[in-house]
């Protein structure tokens, strides 16, 4: 689907809406977008950016680093092995490999599960391309699933509905922070004898009932690159109780640790020549960096849940607009990596959520967005790429003849039109009620004056893809 269609499908809903929905507009207020005065100003937006800086270092972190440098330990591997050693016992599993970047940890962790040429991984639609391009790297097929419309993580009846005979995985995402529905996709994947990859990349150290994300499935993967909650740079993590896991992701690319981990006569013909082909070790600086966020991580992200609650507490009396939160006790939004909402544009008279989200922007000077990933279903990659240029799309190698994947996966009308559903939360790391008191200000003003905004014609885009 294009842009175009997308505005087509909210002009629509616009005009069956009769643009009435929650209008209850008082005085109007004229919107910032449209020359306005904004509720924030340049001056004071400036003055509180630094509720939204991350990630928040402190000088044990600078220092950390600096330390490695001086001591020329870039390329060692003791720091990684104690902050691996920190992180497992953090996330509460027997095993942490520390990875370049979340998707190179992916890769891995596609390998370490024992995925071959020819499987088929189901992954949701909406997520980032990492959380499933390296099962194409191992030449497997890639069949997408939906996502479910009230929080944006897999839908495990889809899941179910995808599964064929040559599936071997799925890959699960918790997705911008919120947790995916575990005993059922568990329960599942029981049932058909399929493993599950954690992709724990927006939710590090979140919760489901009263479970670590990434412990749950059999191994969990994630990027902690400087966007994430856990942000140290670029680094990954794999996490795992297995320790066949654990020992064949060292094989697929730790080549300086393969001999310590299965002995000499383990690598007696492969010597220490790594089965992936890639070097995949973190650099010290950063596990350096690694040890000491861990020190303060959990109560920064505690601070991020309250003020993340009392604004999302203080704008629910708008029709239209709804926290995205796990239903169940003991479960939470981790550190609120990229937090999204849902829009309802009927409620706000069919105004799109890229005009309306821009609107906000107007208004604060920054902090809000329109949309989330695209579908991934939409890429030619996982369909009929010809990448190596010899007329075989790889990701169809496994298939049976007149068998395609775009045909496994079919239709998934709710990923085709979530990104018109869902605006980007602003992403307070401090608990200020006094500065948060100004975006909900504007977020209420915005709602209150929506219809100034029907006839908008300026260009309003999604957040990564347009
Ligand atoms: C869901 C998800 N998985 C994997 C990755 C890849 O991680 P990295 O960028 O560290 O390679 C990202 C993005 O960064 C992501 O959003």
């Amino acid at each position: 689907m294009t842009r175009k269609e997308f505005i087509k499908t909210g002009s629509a809903a616009a005009t069956a809406a009769g643009f009435t929905g929650c209008l209850t507009a008082t005085a109007a207020d004229k919107l910032a977008l449209l020359g306005g005065t904004p509720v924030i100003g340049k001056a004071e937006a400036a003055k509180r950016s630094g509720i939204f800086a991350w990630p928040i270092v402190n000088d044990a972190m600078l220092k950390a680093s600096n330390d490695v440098l001086l001591k020329r330990k870039m390329s060692g591997t003791d720091i990684t092995k104690e902050f691996e050693a920190k992180f497992a016992a953090w996330n509460g599993t027997k095993y942490a490999l520390a990875c370049l970047n979340g998707t190179t940890a992916l890769n891995t962790a596609f390998y370490a599960i024992g995925l071959k040429p020819g499987d088929e991984v189901i992954c949701p639609s909406i997520t980032m391309w990492a959380s499933c391009s390296g099962a194409v790297n191992i030449g497997a097929t890639v069949v997408f699933c939906d996502v479910k419309p009230d929080d944006l993580t897999i839908d495990p009846a889809s899941f179910e509905a995808h599964i064929t005979p040559r599936t071997k995985a799925v890959v699960v995402v918790h997705y911008m922070g919120a947790p995916c529905d575990m005993d059922e996709v568990m329960r599942i994947a029981r049932k058909h004898n399929l493993k599950v990859v954690e992709d724990v990349s927006h939710a590090q150290g979140g919760l489901y009932k009263g479970r670590k994300l990434g412990t749950i499935g059999d191994v969990g993967a994630m990027s902690l690159m400087s966007g994430k909650s856990f942000a140290i740079g670029e680094a990954g993590m794999i996490v795992t109780d297995s320790q066949e896991i654990y020992e064949k992701s060292i094989r697929w690319g730790m080549y300086i640790r393969i001999p310590a981990t299965f002995g000499m006569e383990g690598i007696r013909r492969t010597k220490d020549v790594p089965f992936g082909g890639i070097k995949n070790r973190l650099n010290q600086c950063t596990s350096a960096v690694g040890l000491e966020q861990l020190k303060k991580y959990d109560a920064e992200r505690a601070e991020i849940e309250e003020a993340m609650l009392y604004y999302h507490k203080s704008i629910a009396d708008i029709k239209g607009l709804k926290i995205i939160y796990p239903k169940w006790e003991k479960s939470n939004k981790a550190g609120w990596y990229s937090s999204r909402c849902l829009y309802d544009p009927a409620a706000f008279g069919g105004v799109l959520n890229t005009v309306f989200s821009l609107a906000l922007n107007a208004e604060t000077g920054g902090g809000f967005s329109a949309g989330c990933n695209f579908p991934l279903h939409w890429s030619s990659v996982y369909d009929d790429e010809d990448i190596f240029g010899d007329g075989k799309p790889p990701v169809r190698r496994g298939l049976p003849t007149g068998v395609t994947p775009k045909q496994l996966t079919g239709n998934l009308p709710v990923s085709d039109d979530i990104n018109n559903r869902v605006i980007g939360d602003p992403w307070f790391k401090h608990f200020d009620k006094p500065v948060i008191d100004r975006y909900v200000e504007a977020v209420h003003k915005v709602s209150a004056n929506v219809s100034q905004l029907k006839d908008y014609k300026g260009k309003a885009k999604f957040a990564y893809w347009n």
